[in-house]
């Protein structure tokens, strides 16, 4: 059923653009920005039946069939900011994918397209969006992961996509500091979302997974979406206009056992 919208609080963010917007994260994070007010957030992704099925929950949201790796998506994202009026207050870098191998035997292919869209994606966009990014008071908050400053084995192409994406949070942080735009990261641990079927797992092995994961959280407990989105959302407010590039942790304590492992 198709909500009603929120009166706007004063200084909530009223232009947001989530990538990969239709599922997991990314969709509970476009739901939690419209439900705070947010006037328009689009939401981006590859598969329009996905799209029109999140686009249906609530007013504000805005679906944007795009590619993030490549530069005709980022126009149409554009094109969508533009007809609203050419502002963007919050650009969330969440669209990601996943992909496993060992060394020397690493596909090239799947290689270069994972970072075309874990990495490449978000510079294409940014560059096309830094225009309209309100500035001072923009936000640019990335979904990396803890792999991207403590690796695991079999991951090394993932891990080295976020650990880029974790770079461009310190570095851009940095330039647009004078700008009084933001640049922050959240860094999930074990959430359960269609990620890992996309992947061909089935149901029952991702269940076996998630239970076997549970044990090596300190905490006890894998996450959901909401665990991550309104770390998103709290990121991006006009309350924590003193926060830049930080990388924000939550996955019940799992890294501080593994950084104890090396
Ligand atoms: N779930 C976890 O345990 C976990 C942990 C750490 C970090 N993360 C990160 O969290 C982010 C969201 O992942 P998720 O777990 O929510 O998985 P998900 O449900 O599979 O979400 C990924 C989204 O990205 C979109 N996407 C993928 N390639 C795209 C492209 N080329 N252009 C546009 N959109 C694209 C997908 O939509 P389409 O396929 O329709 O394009 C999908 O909606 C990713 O960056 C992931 O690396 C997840």
């Amino acid at each position: 059923m198709t909500e009603q919208p929120q009166p706007s609080a004063p200084s909530a963010p009223r232009y947001v653009v989530v990538t990969g917007g239709a599922t997991g994260i990314g969709r509970a994070t476009a739901l939690d920005f419209a439900r705070q007010g947010a006037t328009g957030v689009i939401v981006t992704g590859r598969r329009k039946d996905k799209l029109d099925e999140v686009a249906a929950l609530h007013p504000a949201l805005v679906p944007v069939c795009a590619d993030v790796s490549t530069q005709e998506g980022a126009d149409a994202v554009a094109e969508a900011v533009e007809a609203w009026g050419g502002t963007v207050d919050v650009l969330v870098h969440n669209a990601g994918v996943h992909t496993i191998g060992a060394v020397g035997s690493i596909d090239p292919e799947a290689a270069r397209e994972l970072f075309a869209i874990n990495v490449l994606g978000t510079i294409i966009l940014t560059n096309r969006l830094l225009p309209a990014l309100t500035a001072p008071g923009g936000s640019i908050v990335f979904v990396t992961s803890p792999a991207g400053h403590n690796p695991t084995p079999m991951a090394s192409v993932y891990a080295a996509s976020k650990a880029a994406v974790d770079t461009f949070t310190r570095s851009w942080a940095l330039e647009l500091a004078p700008r009084g735009i933001r640049v922050n990261a959240v860094a999930p641990g074990w959430v359960r979302t269609e990620v890992y079927e996309s992947h061909g797992m089935t149901t029952e092995q991702v269940d076996e997974l998630f239970q076997q994961a549970a044990t090596s959280v300190p905490m006890g407990v894998t996450g959901v979406p909401e665990d991550v989105s309104r770390w998103i959302t709290l990121l991006a407010a006009p309350g924590s206009a003193w926060m830049t590039g930080q990388i924000l942790t939550m996955d019940g304590g799992a890294d501080l056992v593994r950084a104890r492992q090396v």
